[in-house]
């Protein structure tokens, strides 16, 4: 037996659909969108539009053209934090960032003196709004990651919208981790703009995300290139989302998405998350079970992500994450997971810790399976107290 439980680095399998709409995409139509007044090139346009509209359901999105595509969240953040920030400006920011938002942040502080903020953390990723009003102040832009890849928490993104709206700061979610898994409204919860990527909880393909930019506020290009149409001039175009989608897209991987996204909604965002819970009830209770294991972040499985870190007494995380995949066939992911910001909060930076994140397609059993190799593997090890 295999089980798959890495679907925070990226969700595998995906649904049926996308497998079949990338192949339908690359052997019935092949064609550039955008680019072609024939009927195939006006096809794979209506399919990127189709797309758009697909993603402004999932996340609540008003208009096609506040949806850029990306070749993942990474581009996506780069495209925000770089097309946005002037030098000098302050930044606030969560505290367990992924290294997506972190390093170009980093590379902005160096480069255009940019100033960072974090936004006070408990060790389990609960951020302390007290005095966010205040720290919201001479703040530019407030960079928020709506859940964590390592602790699991969730961030109270209403709360801190609402708050910056007040103060007059735009906002910009990291929704990788949330997007196809967990509720997200944007009609509700006003963010400027929002980041996603396609393979992790949206179930399409690699090699593809995307920018949700509210309309009106415009970010500076950090490509030029051809965009199909204005091509007399030397300047991108100035309306969304052509302006910012240089160069021939990933149609494939679009078509991908399309066919994902349209499962969520067909599937319902709700009964994904709910399906998410209870695998994850079952696994806290059993690693709650099992003594030699500590787990970090949220106690509570309606209160956390479908994912969950920990370390085992007397075994090292990678060693744990190579015993699982060799001798019981469970992958898991083992390490700082790109994000040594959440590390450091849960103070995990120097030994990591092992992570296993479930998705829509995982089952009981598969968790029955890796509490089972987890009660083992602390036995063998001698059990005692994990830190
Ligand atoms: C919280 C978070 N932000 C951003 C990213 C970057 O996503 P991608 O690698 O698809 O660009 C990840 C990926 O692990 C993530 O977990």
């Amino acid at each position: 037996m295999t089980v798959y439980l890495d679907n925070s680095a990226t969700s595998n399998p995906k649904p049926e659909s996308v497998y079949t709409a990338i192949v339908e995409y690359m052997r019935g139509n092949g064609a550039s969108p955008g680019r072609g007044n024939y009927a195939l090139a006006r096809d794979a346009d209506e399919l990127v539009y189709k797309t758009r509209k697909a993603m402004c359901g999932i996340l609540g999105a008003k208009r096609p053209s506040e949806i850029i595509f990306t070749s993942n969240a990474t581009e996506a953040v780069n495209m925000a934090l770089k097309g946005y920030l002037d030098a000098g400006d302050r930044v606030l920011v969560t505290g367990y960032e992924h290294n997506a938002v972190w390093r170009p942040l980093k590379k902005l502080e160096e480069e255009r003196g940019v100033k960072l903020t974090l936004l006070p953390s408990y060790s389990n990723g609960t951020a302390d709004l007290r005095t966010l009003r205040e720290m919201l102040t001479g703040v530019r832009l407030a960079v928020v990651s709506h859940g964590s890849n390592v602790l699991g928490c969730v961030t109270p993104l209403a709360e801190i919208v609402s708050a910056a709206r007040e103060a007059g700061v735009p906002v910009l979610v990291d929704a990788a981790q949330t997007a196809g898994a967990y509720p997200i409204n944007l009609s509700e919860i006003q963010a400027d703009m929002l980041a996603f990527t396609g393979h992790k909880g949206l179930m399409g393909p690699t090699g593809t995300g995307g920018l949700y930019l509210r309309e009106g506020l415009e970010l500076r290009t950090l490509k030029e290139g051809g965009t199909g149409g204005m091509s007399d001039s030397p300047y991108p175009p100035k309306d969304p989302p052509d302006r910012y989608e240089a160069g021939t897209m990933n149609i494939a991987g679009i078509a991908g998405l399309h066919a994902a996204a349209d499962f969520i909604l067909e599937t319902g965002v709700e009964n994904i998350r709910s399906h998410e819970i209870e695998l994850m009830e079952m696994l806290l209770d059993g690693l709650n079970s099992i003594s030699g294991v500590v787990y970090y972040g949220p106690r509570k499985a309606d209160e956390r992500l479908g994912l969950v870190s920990f370390n085992l007494a007397g075994v090292s995380a990678n060693e744990a994450a190579r015993i699982l995949d060799e001798d019981y066939g469970i992958m898991v992911r083992a390490g700082l997971h790109c994000a040594p910001q959440a590390h450091r909060l849960m103070g995990t930076e120097r030994v990591g810790a092992v992570r296993a994140s479930v998705g829509y397609f995982n089952s009981e059993r598969d968790i029955e399976h890796l509490i089972g190799a987890l009660s083992r593997i602390t036995a063998e090890a001698g059990g005692g107290d994990a830190s």
